[in-house]
């Protein structure tokens, strides 16, 4: 049957999300499957009601794609979708929720404090200390993200959150290497692709760099000790398990130099597809190639 591919949306990662659905669309049309674009901020939701589609891959991201409200939509409608549903997206949109729920099961993340315009900013660096990571509790791709490595830089990078969330984090930095890790399936059968080591120049992995610059080495084979690689594996299955995700999604966790141990960062319940992106990598090291991987999550489409 039809299959719509939603990509674009009204979110700051558009462009990103334009890049995914027409590398996801491209796929499943070369594998025969009778794929139709279909850009929300564009096309009414009425639309996607009457367009008939058996199914739909959302190559959405952040704002309204990725967050449990499209998600809601095509419950609503009845149309099977991939990844995540409704709770699990909307908790792994949100740093803050994600976090409160990954400390209340024990699993490894960064110390973090909310900021407010009013915080105490030498109270924010005395509890967290620098550098630190203050960006938008609900954004993707770095978007509005500051280092700050000074105190004096706290209301400038608080203001920039700001600008995009109500809400904005501030957590410790975790110094070491960077990793992702993408986990496909659902429930019991979740398990993990192989590690992704992100060496980016000046340890700077920012927008640009994630999709515009080709001077980022990515590294699947990681090259960690293989007992390592299989702790970040758990470790990533059991926050994708305990979020609720499904279908597939991509967790980012820093590496401590400082004591060798996994942070977990947050989860992505629609990761990249982009031509720059780290699931398709870590699926090709896998042995899956970018169709048959996009063919594999929309097998996966539930209600
Ligand atoms: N937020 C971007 C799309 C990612 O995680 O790949
Ligand atoms: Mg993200």
């Amino acid at each position: 049957g039809k299959v719509g591919v939603l990509f674009g949306g009204r979110s700051a990662e558009r462009e990103v999300s334009l890049m995914s659905g027409n590398g996801v669309l491209a796929a499943l049309k070369s594998r025969g499957v009778d794929a139709h674009a279909f850009d929300p901020a564009t096309q009414s939701l009425g639309d996607l009601a009457t367009a008939g589609f058996k199914r739909v891959f959302i190559a959405l991201h952040g704002r309204y794609g990725e967050d449990g409200t499209i998600q809601g939509a095509l419950e609503m409608l009845g149309i099977p979708y991939t990844g995540s549903g409704v709770l699990a997206s909307a908790l792994a949109m949100d740093k803050q929720a994600t976090k409160r729920l990954w400390m209340s099961h024990g699993l490894p993340t960064p110390k973090f404090r909310m900021l407010r315009a009013d915080s105490d900013w030498n109270d924010v660096v005395a509890d967290l200390g620098l550098p630190l990571i203050v960006k938008p509790a609900r954004e993707g791709s770095s978007i509005g993200l500051t280092k700050v490595t000074d105190a004096t830089m706290l209301p400038a990078a608080y203001a920039r959150a700001a600008k995009l969330d109500r809400d904005v984090i501030a957590e410790t930095f975790i110094e070491g290497d960077e990793l992702t890790c993408p986990v496909v399936g659902t429930g019991a059968e979740a398990r993990a692709l192989p590690v992704v080591r992100i060496v980016a120049p000046e340890a700077n992995y920012d927008y640009q760099n994630k999709y515009f610059k080709d001077d980022v080495r990515y590294l699947c084979p990681s090259g960690l000790a293989p007992e390592v690689e299989a702790e970040v594996q758990r470790l990533v299955v059991e926050s994708y398990r305990v979020l609720g995700c499904r279908g597939w999604g991509r967790a980012d966790v820093m590496l401590s130099h400082a004591n060798g141990k996994p942070y977990l960062l947050e989860m992505n319940p629609s990761p990249g597809m982009t031509s720059h992106s780290l699931v398709p990598m870590a699926a090709r090291a896998a042995g899956i190639s970018y169709e048959d991987f996009a063919l594999q999550v929309l097998a996966d489409a539930q209600l």
